[in-house]
């Protein structure tokens, strides 16, 4: 937070009227002169589901005017957006075959491989993010590779799961993809990629890290959309606890010194507080506008207990806490409203 300097008292009130008006600056004709934070198109970035067992496209009825794509659609998926004026995606995939050891996920000719080569061939400048995880692949829907507890317990093995996510990430550079984001929230996940695509000659590949993923309910409709539910237990043992402000921020820190290139924040409307701290680090930041936000707007919406102008409000906020770049599901949405609302500047809103 910015140090603020205090003005005298005298002057803000000096007669029984106000001398400053902060409601000068809201007259219609200045209110643009003062807006802080503006919501670009170049801003967002739009999540995409892709399923190997569909060949139309199937709607995810928790979210609303979302679907599933076959891999066979991505380049006609990735032409009508990028037309839109949106210049970036974020993939995930649904195989057709899960297993205790995620091997569907670095298939070279698995769900996400091809439709990041689908597309980057349709579209060559869509900036093409592949989510990099485990839990759409395996079979009892967790991160990484499990390990037996004394307990009779299983937990998420972190160094196991390193070198599987290792081989995920190659798979993603090799089908072309320009940035991979690890959202498993392993310890050293990071690191442990940047070596990776480095030493096989990936070194032009961004990580975006979700550097500061909370345990968080919100992310109930997406487990339907990827089919990323888990069979037992909860994902506690590596998802950061929603109190915890300075370990959100540890985190952030820890992804910052092993090389990520962005920093995200999830879900993002109830972490203003830990966007704003991690600017600190000077490293772009995103805000992950998650499944269940979407849902909340949309039903709110759909039941008419809302105006849908809350969208916008919803994402400018995160602009104002001071997130540069925004993924969510009202990516095409708010594009065409940023596009069609404003007279004077159609770039921005
Ligand atoms: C996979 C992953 C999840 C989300 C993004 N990547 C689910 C989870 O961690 O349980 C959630 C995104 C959303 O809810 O929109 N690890
Ligand atoms: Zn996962």
């Amino acid at each position: 937070m910015k140090e603020r300097k205090i003005i005298y008292k005298a002057h803000v009130h000096m007669s029984m009227f106000p001398i400053t008006r902060m409601r000068r600056y809201r007259r219609d004709l200045i209110r643009p002169l003062v807006q802080e934070t503006h919501l670009h198109k170049e801003d967002l970035i739009c999540p995409l589901f892709f399923d190997e067992a569909i060949t139309a496209p199937l709607p995810i009825s928790s979210m609303p005017g979302q679907y599933r794509y076959p891999a066979s659609m991505a380049g006609k998926v990735a032409e009508n957006l990028f037309s839109l004026g949106i210049r970036a995606v974020l993939l995930f995939g649904i195989p057709k075959q899960k297993d205790s050891l995620a091997t569907s996920a670095y298939d070279p000719k698995g769900i996400v491989q091809c439709a990041v080569f689908e597309m980057k061939k349709t579209v060559p400048n869509m900036v093409v993010i592949t989510d990099l995880c485990a839990c759409e692949y395996t079979e009892h829907g967790h991160c990484g590779i499990l390990e037996p507890e004394p307990n009779n317990k299983y937990e998420l093995a972190n160094d196991s799961s390193l070198t599987l996510m290792n081989t995920i990430a190659i798979s993603h550079a090799q089908a072309g993809a320009d940035m991979v984001a690890p959202s498993s929230m392993l310890d050293g996940v990071v690191g442990s990629i940047r070596d990776a695509l480095d030493n096989s000659g990936y070194t032009k590949v961004c990580i975006m890290a979700y550097s500061s993923k909370f345990a968080s309910a919100l992310y109930g409709p997406f487990r339907e959309a990827a089919d990323s539910g888990y069979s037992f237990g909860d994902r506690k043992g590596y998802q950061a606890p929603v109190a915890n402000r300075n370990e959100a921020y540890r985190e952030s820190e820890l992804d910052a010194l092993e090389g990520a290139d962005f920093l995200m924040v999830k879900p993002a409307g109830w972490s203003g507080d830990i966007i704003s701290d991690i600017c600190a680090f000077n490293i772009p930041v995103v805000a992950y506008q998650v499944s269940g936000e979407y849902a909340m707007i949309m039903a709110a919406c759909e039941k008419g207990w809302l105006e849908e102008d809350v969208i916008m409000e919803s994402l400018i906020s995160l602009k104002r806490a001071g997130a540069s770049l925004i993924i969510t599901y009202f990516a095409e949405e708010v594009v065409k409203r940023i596009t069609g609302c404003s007279h004077h500047d159609t770039n921005s809103q």
